[in-house]
């Protein structure tokens, strides 16, 4: 790839060709997807971003854009040499005039500095989740990422109110104007959230926020059955209004953190599934909870932990968000995220480990999830990284239950062979139809979405 004429464009500073630097972008999150690449463009602008791609189109050079690389299913990953566009560098904030409830961030900021901007000024942003820290908001609209708070406040399509991006040509399209109400024809927000970097680079968005509730509380609770999980999932997130995330986890999950963190287990371990509930709102959310029916629940339940400050609330959360770090740390995990109807969910939970077994005996199943949305996300060990066996036969799996094969994480290339099993042949048509108009040299993420 000889980029000096397009160097000769944009300025020498703005390509990086370090391979101590690229090594780093490379891969995704999970090791499972190992590239390469000779170059990696940091513009700072819409308008570098434009030439970027308006030089690659013209030269048929293929782009992998790039925001915090924690994605999970190798959306993000230069598999045959292609350029890494990352939009790091591209990081401001600001609060739209006169509406204080929308924010403008560039596609580079995090998501946890959009969160902390939000609460300096008194707003919370509804999207939450373990990897804050890196993820960024074009790989968070990219991906339509869900999260802990989709119960409440929804996704990241929610959340979406406008958008600026530049199509593989190097066009800039959208803006970040918002008006409240805009049916000026087709709905760009729509079309490239979720689109996973095929589409167009997302280098700018108008993102909604919320009142910042005024408490919040954590509760933990320990059962004994699947069915009386998901029975008191239900009660609390149809009826608690004060209710913004319900989590599911399981005793080997616990058991693996607990030891890989050196934590004391709860209740020593004893249960085999445990929910953890987010309550927030105006102040009295506790005495809200003891006065209701969701309190009478909990007086009937054996093992309840409750933590009303920061650091309590915290240290509960521990037990289900380092469930991610200590699975990979077993191995190069598979990870299938997937929704499953309601009320297929006890059976889809009991029965998905043996499916996994009859691929390998030495497969190991780690379950964990958002309960709310009925988004499980199954983490396999075990199987090589090209063993795509027990991908295909709990995908299947979940196809056959009326599910879908991506909740939250996307396409990527992970789950690219088995859209067929969620999309039919003319959606899929249509998807690539739609992609030829955004992309027609077919520059943008090749192999993303769809088998290459
Ligand atoms: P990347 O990984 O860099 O890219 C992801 C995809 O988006 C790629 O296809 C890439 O090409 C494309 N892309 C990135 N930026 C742009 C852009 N500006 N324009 C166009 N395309 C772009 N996800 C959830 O949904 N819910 C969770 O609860 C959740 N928890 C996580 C917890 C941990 C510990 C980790 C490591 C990950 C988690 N994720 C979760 C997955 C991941 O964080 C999300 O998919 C996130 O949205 C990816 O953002 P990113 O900036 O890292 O994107
Ligand atoms: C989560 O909910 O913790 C994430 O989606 C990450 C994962 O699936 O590991
Ligand atoms: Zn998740």
């Amino acid at each position: 790839m000889n980029l000096e004429p397009l160097k000769a464009i944009i300025g020498p500073n703005v390509i990086e060709e370090d391979q101590d630097i690229i090594s780093g972008a490379t891969s995704d999150w999970t090791r499972r997807y190992q590239g390469h690449s000779t170059a990696l463009a940091l513009p700072t602008s819409t308008s570098e971003v434009a030439e970027i791609l308006k030089w690659c189109s013209s030269n048929r050079i293929s782009v992998v854009p790039q925001g915090g690389n924690t994605g999970m299913v190798g959306g993000g990953v230069p598999m045959h040499g292609e350029l890494i566009l990352s939009l790091k560098k591209m990081t401001k904030i600001e609060f739209a005039e006169g509406t204080p409830s929308q924010l403008i961030a560039d596609a580079g900021a995090t998501l946890s500095t959009v969160q902390r901007e939000a609460t300096k000024n008194g707003r919370m942003y509804g999207v939450d989740f373990a990897a804050r820290e890196s993820a960024t908001i074009g790989g968070t609209i990219a991906t339509n990422a869900g999260g802990h708070h989709v119960i409440r406040y929804g996704d990241t399509r929610k959340q979406l109110i406008s958008v600026e991006a530049v199509t593989a040509e190097g066009i800039i399209v959208g803006d970040v104007r918002g008006l409240a109400k805009d049916n000026t024809g087709y709905h760009l927000p729509s079309f490239l959230c979720g689109s996973e970097g095929t589409l167009a680079v997302i280098t700018r968005a108008r993102l909604r926020l919320w009142p910042q509730p005024e408490e919040k509380v954590v509760v933990l609770i320990g059962l004994e059955s699947v069915e009386e999980a998901l029975d008191i999932a239900r009660l609390f997130t149809s009826t608690n209004q004060d209710t913004q995330a319900c989590e599911i986890f399981f005793r080997n999950g616990l058991a693996l953190i607990c030891k890989r963190f050196d934590i004391e287990p709860l209740w020593g371990g004893k249960h085999s599934t445990y929910l953890l509930f987010e309550f927030a709102g105006p102040k009295g959310v506790i005495e809200r909870l003891r006065t209701s029916k969701h309190g009478q629940v909990l007086r009937n339940t054996e093992s309840v932990a409750i933590a009303e400050d920061g650091t309590s609330r915290s240290r509960l959360w521990r037990y289900r968000s380092l469930h991610t770090e200590a699975i990979s740390d077993l191995g190069i995990p598979h990870k299938l995220d997937v929704t499953i109807p309601h009320h297929q969910l006890p059976y889809f939970i009991d029965t998905v480990g043996s499916i996994v077994r009859e691929c390998s005996s030495d497969n190991e199943t780690y379950l964990f999830g958002h309960a709310g949305d009925g988004n499980i996300h199954v983490n396999v060990i075990g199987p090589d990284e090209n063993d795509l066996t027990t991908d295909k036969a709990v995908l299947e799996f979940v196809s056959s239950l009326g599910g879908s094969i991506s909740a939250e994480h996307g396409i990527g290339r992970a789950k690219a062979a088995y859209l067929h099993l969620r999309r039919t042949p003319e959606e899929v048509k249509l998807f690539k139809d739609l992609k030829n108009v955004f992309d027609p040299i077919g520059i943008l993420n090749p192999g993303v979405i769809f088998s290459e």
